[in-house]
């Protein structure tokens, strides 16, 4: 079963693709119950015809009694400049939530989706003292995605012809595109960019999320994707690599922090974390980046003791 908390339009979106596709049996869970009903109801006519899978809408975590996979998608508000803005708020409203997946579902693999996510990981798995491999903050993929799609755009191609286009660090200003293994049509891009094109690029990958919001009002579509896609590996047990945020132990020189970085992942969870190459520049831009989330981690920490 895979449960969903929050039927905005993040986690109906990301329902949308697990019913469509016949995944596993769902859980829709909103604090607005009649929400998640409708959202469940709609989802419904979109399931094939040949499945068996059912869609259910409730406030009521009881139902998300063994899931295999919890998505956590729930906002406690907006955010209009910086992810952070509002991690105070978030942070209590995930202390709730962790409370009540350790409570029937302490088992489940689960995939912060709610902002900032790299914090929330970070809190959600010391709230409730799940495994680090069993949370995973899914963001770097979706970055890796708009990463791949702007530098098609500056070489005026499809994204088919970018190879291994992979963003690590936060989810948020500090994140590291790394350029320098990416290649185009098997060319280095580091190779067919100035600095203006990289730093342009960056920038753009950085706030791609706010000309979301300013063109359509928020981002749904690449996020319900991208979790889909870790949400398929876990139930039906396929290998996949992607980046997204875990608990580190030493790698890159971090410990102690969640960041993105190029995982494995199954229907165990993380099964590893990899220590690719990349140059000295990026290690120290990921250093700051870790730096930036460990600091709002322990302000976070420091709030909810009081
Ligand atoms: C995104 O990057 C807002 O984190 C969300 O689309």
């Amino acid at each position: 079963m895979i449960s969903i908390i929050g039927s905005g339009k993040v986690g109906s979106a990301v329902g949308f693709l697990c019913g469509s596709f016949s995944l596993d049996n769902i859980v829709l869970i909103n604090r607005y119950e009649k929400k998640a009903i409708g959202e469940a109801l709609d989802i419904s006519n979109a399931i094939p015809e040949s499945s068996s899978i059912s869609i259910t809408g409730t406030s009521d975590y009881s139902k998300i009694k063994d899931s295999k996979v919890v998505v956590v998608t729930a906002s406690s508000g907006v955010h209009l400049q910086s992810r952070t803005e509002i991690m105070y708020d978030q942070a209590k409203m995930i202390q709730k939530i962790a409370s009540n997946i350790a409570k029937y579902a302490p088992d489940a693999k689960i995939l912060m989706i709610t902002n900032p996510v790299d914090v929330l990981v970070y809190v959600i798995q010391k709230e409730a003292s799940f495994s680090s491999k069993n949370v995973i903050g899914v963001a770097s993929n979706l970055d890796s995605s708009r990463f791949r799609y702007l530098l098609a755009q500056e070489f005026g191609t499809n994204q088919s012809k970018i190879q291994d286009a992979i963003v690590m660090g936060e989810h948020d200003d500090t994140m590291v595109p790394i350029f320098s293994r990416v290649k185009y049509d098997g060319k280095p891009v580091t190779d067919l960019l100035d600095d203006a094109q990289i730093s342009k690029i960056t920038l753009d990958v950085r706030n791609y999320w706010k000309y979301l919001r300013d063109y359509k009002g928020h981002s749904a579509f690449g996020i319900a994707k991208n979790t889909f896609d870790i949400i398929n590996s876990i139930i039906k047990d396929e290998t996949l690599d992607v980046p997204a945020s875990v608990l580190l132990d030493g790698q890159y020189g971090l410990s102690d922090v969640c960041v993105g970085v190029p995982l494995t992942i199954n229907k165990n969870g993380v099964v590893k974390i990899h220590q690719i190459e990349i140059t000295q520049n990026e290690k120290e831009s990921l250093s700051k980046s870790a730096d930036t989330v460990k600091n709002n981690i322990a302000k976070v920490l420091e709030f909810l003791k009081n």
